[in-house]
């Protein structure tokens, strides 16, 4: 579509735009709408040079819809912004969420999306990569198609036990599981998705585990596909925001030693629907 108060320049095939001509801290009715639907065509969106503050930064995310806040990650809890997760990484502390996921899908209402910050950037490495699951379903056989759309998953997020208070512990065992389709219809496009992903999705439901295992290894190696990706190179003040029904994303773990510093503002989805 044709863009009037904001600028949008895909930067790959599959999925992926840089969108141009607007301050995130001061988003007016006109702009908004597009940014909206630049987001649903392109599944992830980046902005640069937004040197927004952290209420500005959940004030924008909360225009698509209700916060959400992680059962675990509540790094900014005690400055009064649970809502904000932060990833940071150095040579001290490993990189986190270095593998292919989605955020969150073991939760009933899995995030719609996240708006991603780059606070502190390497100079190099350390990109993210995105992967749309509209082009990794188009990219199955119709057998496959067909075999997959009947099934669901088991999601589990009981990981982060092992990092939670004991606090922590009580509510993040309240809402650890969730059972989702393996073949996701996006609730605003209607276009079909993947939906299951390496971090959080353990089984097939109603398949013995080496029918389970061998069907999610297939499917989580086919998301891998370069063909399916984009990747964006970060700078201080670079912001992403991506369509959670309908991606996967990762880090690059490729500067180890340098410091990153993420912060993330996450919005509660729906039920994911067949
Ligand atoms: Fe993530």
């Amino acid at each position: 579509m044709a863009y009037a108060h904001i600028q949008v320049e895909p930067i790959a095939g599959a999925l992926g735009a840089e969108i141009a001509g607007v301050d995130l801290a001061s988003v007016d009715l006109a702009q908004f709408d597009e940014i909206r639907q630049a987001f649903l065509e392109n599944q992830v969106v980046f902005f640069r040079d937004q040197d927004i503050s952290i209420d500005e930064h959940k004030a924008f995310a909360a225009r698509f819809g209700e916060l959400h806040v992680h059962p675990v990650l509540q790094q900014l809890k005690d400055q009064g912004h649970p809502e904000v997760v932060v990833l940071e990484s150095d040579g001290k502390r490993p990189y986190v969420a270095d593998r292919w996921h989605s955020d969150v899908t073991f939760e009933e209402k899995p995030p719609l999306g996240s708006v991603l910050r780059g606070r502190v950037v390497p100079e190099r490495g350390g990109d993210t990569m995105w992967a749309s699951m509209y082009a990794a379903y188009e990219g199955l056989s119709d057998a496959m198609q067909r075999l997959l759309s009947g099934l669901e998953a088991v999601h589990d997020g009981g990981g982060f036990h092992a990092i939670a208070t004991e606090d922590q512990k009580k509510d993040l065992a309240s809402r650890q599981t969730a059972s989702h389709p393996v073949i996701r219809t996006h609730p605003e496009s209607g276009r079909k998705g993947i939906y299951v992903n390496s971090a959080f999705t353990k089984s097939i439901v109603g398949m013995k585990p080496a029918e389970s295992k061998a069907l999610l290894d297939f499917i989580c190696g086919h998301i891998e596909t370069p063909d399916f990706q984009c990747r964006f190179r970060w700078r201080t003040n670079s912001i992403a925001m991506w369509d959670n029904r309908c991606t996967q994303h990762r880090v690059l773990r490729d500067n180890l030693a340098a410091h990153r510093r993420m912060e993330r503002v996450t919005i509660i989805g729906d039920r994911p629907a067949a």
